[in-house]
C-alpha cells in the first residue's frame, strides 16, 4: 500500500522588513555557558547590564531574552550607543542587531489531488516516526485540523522536556500526544514593531496559527492519516504527513502581520535543544545579501542544534531561476530545493477560427464552454495608464467600459508575475475570464474565482496575432482536467532559489531537492480573517490547501530525516546529510537527465537541487557517508578567517585554528566545488564504512568538461577493523579560456551500493587584475 503525499498551491503573504529596517534590539553572544544553571547564566546577563543601564530592574526589564541551554547570551533592547559599549565589556564575544526574515511561503494557490512520495521501505523500517520529535519553528498550528489527531499516537518519552504554553485561544488541552509541545516568541518582534493587536481575530498571542503555514508544514512532516482530504471537493484523497506516528513540538516564531525576529528564533532554538527534538524543521529565512555564519541566527541556532545531535532542515528560499540566491547555506544545516511532481491540469483552448491550444488551469469554478470575445490588455487600456501595466492587467490600467464582458489576453511582466493579480483585475473590470501568458513553469496559480487559462508566450503570442487578424476574436475553455503520470518529473521549480552559496561557494547549496509544487496539507481556518494576508484565503475557510514553495519542500526532507534517525539512531547530522546527497536520484521516472525550469529543457545541476532529487529509500543504506563532527566545522571556520574569538560563539574548541591551511579544500563535505581552478589541485576526503564490513568500492570518475580528474588510491577495501579510508581527488584545467561552472561526478562502487558525490569546477586561466 503506498500512502499518499500531499500536495497543493498557497500565495504569498510575503514580508519584506529588510530595507531601511533599523532595530530596537541587540542580541548579545557570551559564547559558551559559563554553567549548566540556567538560573545562574541568567544573573550574569542581569549583573552585565545593569552596570550599563544603572540598575538591575533597568536591566531586567531590557532583557527580552536570556539564552542559557545551548550558549549563553541575551537579547535586549538597547540604543546603538549602548550595544557599542555592551560590546566593548570583558565576555562579550559579540552584539549584532536583531533582524526580520520572512517565511519562505508560497508562490500561488493550486488545487490537485495527493500523490504518493515516500515508499514504504523507509516509513515501515522507521516505523511511520514513531518515537522521533520534530520541532517546526514557523507560524504556529491549527490544533483543531484533523491531521493533528493523536488516537494513534503513543504517550511521549520521558526524555522529553518540552511544555505547552498557553495564550490566546490556546490552552493545554490543545497540545496532545501528537503535539507534545508549543511556544510562542513575541517579545523580539514587539519590540521592533509594537504591540501586536490581536482584538480582530486575526492573530493570537500563543501558539495558535493565523496563517496556515505552520500548520501546512506541521502536517506536511507528521499529519496523521485524514481520509477524503479535500479542498472544494478538489483533491479528493487519503492525505498524511511524512512520518505519521511522529511527535510535534511547535515554537511559533513568525506573526501573521509580518515577519519573524531573530532574537525569538534564536531563543526557539535553545528551547528546542533543551527540550530534547530530534530534527528541527525551519522553512523561513532572510533575502541575500547573506548575514556571515557568526552574524545569522539561524546559522548561529543551528550549529548550536548540530552540536547536540539535532539535524536542522532549512528551505532555500524561492528567489530563483536566478543564480546566487540560495539562503540559509550555513554547512551544517542540510538546504532544500523544490521539484515539481508529474501531474498537469490541461485546459483547452478553442479560437473562433477553430485553431486549439493547450494550457493549465488549477481551477474553475464556472464553465465557459461556449465562445466569448477576446481582448488583449493593452488594446484597451485606459487613457492615463501605463502600456507595460495594462500588458500584464495591472489593477485599474484597463478601461472597464471596453473589458466588460470579455475574456482578456495578459502577459507576464516584472510588477506581475503571476495570474491572480491580473485576475482580480478582470473581476473589477467584469469580464469574463483571462488567459495569462506567463514563462514556462510547471507551477499554476489558482484565479480567485475567476476562469483562468495559464499560458506559455508562444501560445500567448498565436493568440495575440489571431486577435489582431479579425474584427471580432472570440474564445472558449473546456473544463480543466488533471492528469497524472504523463507529466516528466521532477523537474526543479522555476522559483526555487539557486547555488552557487554567495557567502562560501566552496559549500555546495542547495544540498537536496523535494517536492514543493502544488502539496496538500492541513490550514488554519483562521487564516480566513487576515486582513493583509493571501487574498486567496477570503473566499473559503479552508481545513485543507494546496501550497507551493521551497517552505512546502523542507518539511519533506524533515520527514525523511526523522526516518533516517529512527533507524539509524547514532549518526551525525552530517552522516544523514551525506547519506541523503549521495543517494540522490539525477533522472526522471524515464530516466533522463531531470530538468530545472528557468531555461528550456535546462538539464539540471548541482546548483538547483545539489546532490539531486531525494531518494528516501535509498538513502537509508548508502554504503559510505562523509562525516563531519563539531571540531571540523570549528576548523571550516578558521579556514572562512573567522577567528577564534567569534568561533567561540559557536563553540568551546580549543585553538582550532591550528593547521588548517589546506582545510577549506579537504573539508569533508558530500560534495568537491573548486571555484577557482588554475592548472591543478588535490583535494582529499574520508569516508566510513556502514555497509558490510568487508567491502571494496572502486571509483568511477565523470570528469567535469574542459577538467581532468584522478583519484588515488582507485580502490577503497574496507574490514572490521578499517572503517574509515581516505582519498585524494586531483583536478587539472585543460581550459585555454576562462571557463564558467562545469559539473561532473565521483562515483564510489562496491557491487550494492552507488556512493556518488558531485564535481563542481571553475577553471580560471588568468587573474584579470593583478
Ligand atoms: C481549553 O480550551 C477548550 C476549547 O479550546 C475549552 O473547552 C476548555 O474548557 C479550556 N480548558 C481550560 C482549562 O481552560
Ligand atoms: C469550425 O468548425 C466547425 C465545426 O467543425 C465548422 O462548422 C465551422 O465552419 C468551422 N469554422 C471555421 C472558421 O473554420
Ligand atoms: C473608455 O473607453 C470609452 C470608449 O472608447 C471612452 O469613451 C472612455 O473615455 C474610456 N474611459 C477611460 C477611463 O479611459
Ligand atoms: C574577530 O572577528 C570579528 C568579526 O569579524 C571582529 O568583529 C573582531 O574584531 C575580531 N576580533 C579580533 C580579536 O580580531
Ligand atoms: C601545471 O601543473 C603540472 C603538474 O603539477 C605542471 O607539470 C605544469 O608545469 C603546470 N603548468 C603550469 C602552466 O603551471
Amino acid at each position: 500500500m503506498a500512502f499518499p503525499w500531499a500536495y497543493c498551491t498557497i500565495l504569498l503573504a510575503v514580508y519584506q522588513f529588510t530595507d531601511a529596517f533599523s532595530s530596537n534590539v541587540y542580541i548579545v553572544y557570551m559564547g559558551d555557558k559559563p554553567h549548566d544553571v540556567p538560573e545562574l547564566v541568567k544573573d550574569s546577563h542581569h549583573e552585565l547590564l545593569s552596570h550599563i543601564l544603572g540598575g538591575k530592574k533597568t536591566a531586567m526589564e531590557s532583557i527580552l531574552y536570556s539564552y542559557t541551554h545551548g550558549f549563553s547570551g541575551f537579547a535586549a533592547v538597547l540604543t546603538p550607543f549602548q550595544a557599542r559599549i555592551v560590546a566593548g565589556l570583558p565576555g562579550v564575544v559579540r552584539v549584532v542587531p536583531n533582524r526580520i526574515l520572512n517565511l519562505h511561503t508560497t508562490r500561488s494557490w493550486d488545487f490537485l489531488q495527493v500523490t504518493s512520495h515516500l515508499h514504504n521501505g523507509i516509513l515501515l523500517r522507521g516505523q511511520y516516526g514513531a518515537g522521533s520529535i520534530v520541532g517546526i519553528l514557523d507560524t504556529g498550528i491549527w490544533p483543531e485540523s484533523e491531521s493533528f489527531k493523536d488516537d494513534e499516537m503513543k504517550a511521549v518519552t520521558s526524555h522529553w522536556k518540552g511544555i505547552c504554553q498557553e495564550g490566546e485561544q490556546f490552552n493545554r488541552s490543545n497540545c496532545n500526544r501528537k503535539i507534545i509541545g508549543a511556544r510562542w516568541y513575541v517579545k523580539g518582534y514587539e519590540a521592533e514593531f509594537g504591540k501586536l493587536s490581536t482584538s480582530d481575530g486575526s492573530e493570537f498571542l500563543s501558539p495558535r496559527d493565523a496563517t496556515g503555514h505552520g500548520t501546512h508544514t506541521s502536517s506536511t512532516v507528521a499529519g496523521a492519516w485524514v481520509g477524503n482530504a479535500n479542498v472544494l471537493g478538489l483533491g479528493q484523497g487519503l492525505a498524511r504527513g511524512g512520518v505519521p506516528s511522529a511527535w510535534l513540538a511547535v515554537y511559533k516564531v513568525c506573526w501573521a502581520t509580518g515577519g519573524c525576529s531573530s532574537a525569538d528564533i534564536l531563543a526557539a532554538f535553545d528551547d528546542a535543544i533543551l527540550d530534547g527534538v530530534d530534527v528541527i524543521s525551519m522553512s523561513l529565512g532572510s533575502l541575500p545579501p547573506l548575514s556571515t555564519y557568526v552574524d545569522d541566527t539561524v546559522s548561529i541556532g543551528s550549529f548550536h542544534a548540530m552540536a547536540n545531535g539535532i539535524s536542522v532542515v532549512c528551505s532555500g528560499g524561492n528567489n530563483g531561476p536566478y543564480p546566487e540566491t540560495v539562503v540559509n547555506t550555513a554547512p551544517w544545516v542540510i538546504t532544500v530545493a523544490a521539484s515539481t511532481i508529474d501531474r498537469a491540469f490541461p485546459i483547452k483552448i478553442t479560437l473562433g477560427n477553430n485553431q486549439t491550444f493547450v494550457g493549465q488551469a488549477l481551477y474553475m469554478d464556472k464553465d465557459l464552454d461556449k465562445f466569448y470575445p477576446i481582448v488583449y490588455g493593452e488594446d484597451i487600456m485606459s487613457t492615463d495608464a501605463y502600456e507595460d501595466d495594462a500588458r500584464s492587467c495591472v489593477a485599474d490600467s484597463l478601461n472597464a467600459t471596453l473589458a466588460r464582458g470579455k475574456v482578456l489576453l495578459c502577459f507576464e511582466s516584472r510588477i506581475q508575475k503571476y495570474p491572480v493579480n491580473a485576475a482580480r483585475t478582470v473581476k473589477n473590470v467584469q469580464g469574463i475570464g483571462l488567459v495569462f501568458a506567463k514563462f514556462q513553469t510547471k507551477e499554476v496559480s489558482l484565479c480567485l474565482d475567476v476562469p483562468c487559462a495559464q499560458v506559455d508566450f508562444t501560445i500567448g503570442t498565436s493568440l495575440l496575432t489571431y486577435i489582431g487578424s479579425t474584427s471580432n476574436p472570440i474564445v472558449k475553455f473546456n473544463l480543466p482536467r488533471t492528469i497524472v503520470g504523463q507529466q516528466v518529473s521532477p523537474h526543479v521549480a522555476l522559483f526555487s532559489s539557486r547555488g552557487p552559496s554567495s557567502l562560501s561557494p566552496t559549500v555546495l547549496k542547495p544540498d537536496i531537492a523535494a517536492s514543493g509544487v502544488d502539496i496538500l496539507a492541513s490550514w488554519s481556518t483562521a487564516a480566513a480573517a487576515q486582513p493583509s494576508g493571501a487574498i486567496e484565503n477570503h473566499l473559503h475557510p479552508f481545513k485543507f490547501k494546496f501550497a507551493s514553495g521551497t517552505s512546502m519542500a523542507c518539511p519533506h526532507i524533515s520527514a525523511i530525516v526523522s526516518l533516517l534517525k529512527s533507524i539509524h539512531p547514532s549518526w551525525s547530522p552530517a552522516a544523514i546529510k551525506s547519506a541523503l546527497v549521495t543517494t540522490a536520484s539525477l533522472t526522471d521516472e524515464y530516466g533522463q537527465a531531470a530538468v530545472a525550469e528557468g531555461a528550456p529543457h535546462k538539464q539540471a545541476d548541482p546548483f538547483d537541487y545539489g546532490g539531486g532529487h531525494v531518494n528516501p529509500n535509498k538513502a537509508i543504506d548508502p554504503g559510505l557517508i562523509y562525516d563531519l563532527d563539531v571540531k571540523d566545522h570549528a576548523r571550516f571556520l578558521c579556514a572562512l578567517g573567522y577567528n577564534a574569538t567569534s568561533i567561540s560563539l559557536l563553540t568551546r574548541t580549543n585553538a582550532p585554528c591550528r593547521g588548517t591551511a589546506n582545510f577549506l579544500a579537504n573539508f569533508n563535505l558530500p560534495s568537491i566545488t573548486i571555484p577557482q581552478l588554475k592548472n591543478c589541485t588535490t583535494v582529499s576526503r574520508i569516508v566510513t564504512n556502514v555497509g558490510p564490513d568487508l567491502s571494496i568500492y572502486t571509483a568511477t570518475i565523470q570528469a567535469p568538461p574542459g577538467t581532468d580528474v584522478m583519484v588515488e588510491p582507485p580502490i577503497l577495501a574496507f574490514n572490521s577493523d578499517l572503517k574509515k579510508l581516505k582519498f585524494k581527488v586531483t583536478f587539472c584545467s585543460m581550459l585555454r579560456v576562462q571557463g564558467t561552472y562545469s559539473f561532473g561526478n565521483l562515483l564510489w562502487e562496491d557491487g550494492l551500493h552507488v556512493v556518488r558525490i558531485p564535481l563542481i569546477v571553475r577553471s580560471i586561466v588568468q587573474e584579470y587584475y593583478h
